[in-house]
């Protein structure tokens, strides 16, 4: 049996209630559904110029583009920068359905197969050929794709229907393994487009290559690499560090649906909003009616009934506890007794030398050393 590494999650658990706001202008990025037009013209610059005419008059006489994104897949409806008047003048108009300002969502992470006891090419994991073939969109924070786990040794190319792009930064970064890379972020300078942690992380987990020798401080040393190995991955990039925005996740299912993945992969949430005024849960809908299967994690809240996120029932929602892999590190009382606790960090060379046991919100000397500050704890001997 392969052996995993086990990836420590990395809980990105802010809750963010936040609106994009520009404090400049008082415009805001609001989120506009529409019905569909009647003849369902699917051009796409058709039903763009008939999203135009939309938008207020007082928004076509300046330079600025209001018009962000524009759905044709996951919704009928656009993206656009207003004032909240703009937004109210729409609401007249044949066809408008709502609109509303986008949320901020928030990120989650994910799981470990070898602790869920699967085993490849059998039961749940049946994976015959580790994937290959299959292409998984990862809607996330983008992807460090110089990092081993997206090395496409042994890969072939990507399969004929697959049509999406790379255009990350205007740089070209595929290669077989990452087939697509794309960003959905506006008005974003490079600067700000610098996290790839969260994205590289679920990626490698969906489908990172083989990475021999992958470890921590020398612990947990093993080969490294996704539930599905074989596959291509495309990187829908919709977040900053810790922010996602809505507006860019529709653009994002919009655009998975026309390149022609065949799963989406997001843990990302939009909160426990009813199914329909739930972006997540909305653009899944018109995934897997156009054959995609998606999946999304449960969330990073709880232990509680009402705590799982993304649970509309036509998505695969995946929960997580724990873990159980222990990197033990023991403390050993002058009365015998040992403590167990875990440190990766285990040097050969630890002095065994007794040591008094200190409470250090007790010392009073340092305010940080209640929490173990770095260095807060250095002049206590
Ligand atoms: C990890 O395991 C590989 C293969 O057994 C070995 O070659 C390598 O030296 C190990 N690395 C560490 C840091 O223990
Ligand atoms: C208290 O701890 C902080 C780091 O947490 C350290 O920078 C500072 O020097 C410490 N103060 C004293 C008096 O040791």
């Amino acid at each position: 049996m392969k052996s995993f590494l086990l990836i420590i999650s990395l809980a990105v658990t802010s809750t963010f209630l936040s609106i994009s706001f520009s404090q400049k202008t008082g415009l805001q990025t609001y989120i506009v559904f529409l019905d569909k037009p009647e003849g369902s013209n699917s051009n796409h610059a058709d039903l763009r110029s008939w999203y135009t005419t939309f938008l207020p008059e007082t928004t076509l006489t300046t330079n600025e583009e209001r018009i962000v994104h524009s759905y044709r897949n996951v919704v009928t409806g656009f993206a656009a920068k207003l004032t909240p008047q703009e937004a109210r003048a729409m609401e007249d108009k044949a066809g408008f359905v709502s609109a509303r300002v986008q949320r901020s969502l928030s990120l989650l992470t994910t799981r470990t197969p070898e602790f869920l006891g699967l085993q490849q090419s059998l039961g749940a994991w049946n994976l015959p050929n580790s994937g290959e073939g299959v292409i998984i969109g990862v809607i996330d924070t983008g992807i460090n794709h110089g990092h081993p786990s997206f090395s496409d040794e042994g890969m072939p190319p990507p399969p004929s229907k697959w049509r999406g792009r790379c255009e990350f930064n205007g740089k070209r970064i595929c290669n077989n393994k990452l087939i697509g890379a794309r960003s959905f972020l506006t008005n974003t300078t490079p600067s700000e487009d610098v996290d790839f942690y969260h994205g590289s992380h679920t990626a490698g987990e969906a489908a990172g290559s083989p990475v021999q020798g992958a470890n921590v401080f020398g612990q947990a040393n093993g080969t490294a690499m996704g539930i599905a190995p074989k596959a291509h991955l495309a990187m829908y990039k919709i977040c900053l560090k810790d922010e996602c925005f809505e507006s860019g996740l529709l653009a994002a299912m919009d655009a998975a649906i026309e390149d022609g993945v065949d799963v989406l992969s997001l843990s990302i949430t939009d909160g426990s909003s009813p199914f329909y005024d739930n972006t997540i849960s909305l653009g899944a809908f018109r995934a897997i009616q156009s054959g995609i299967f998606v999946s999304c994690s449960a969330g990073n809240e709880g232990p509680s009934k009402s705590s799982v996120v993304n649970d509309a029932p036509w998505i695969l929602t995946v929960g997580a506890s724990t873990i159980d892999r222990e990197i033990r590190a023991t403390v050993l009382l002058g009365n015998n007794v040992e403590l167990h606790g875990q440190s990766a960090y285990q040097p050969k060379d630890l002095n065994s030398r007794q040591l008094p046991i200190i409470d250090p919100a007790a010392t009073g000397i340092n305010a940080s050393a209640t929490f173990c500050g770095a260095g807060s704890l250095n002049n206590i001997l």
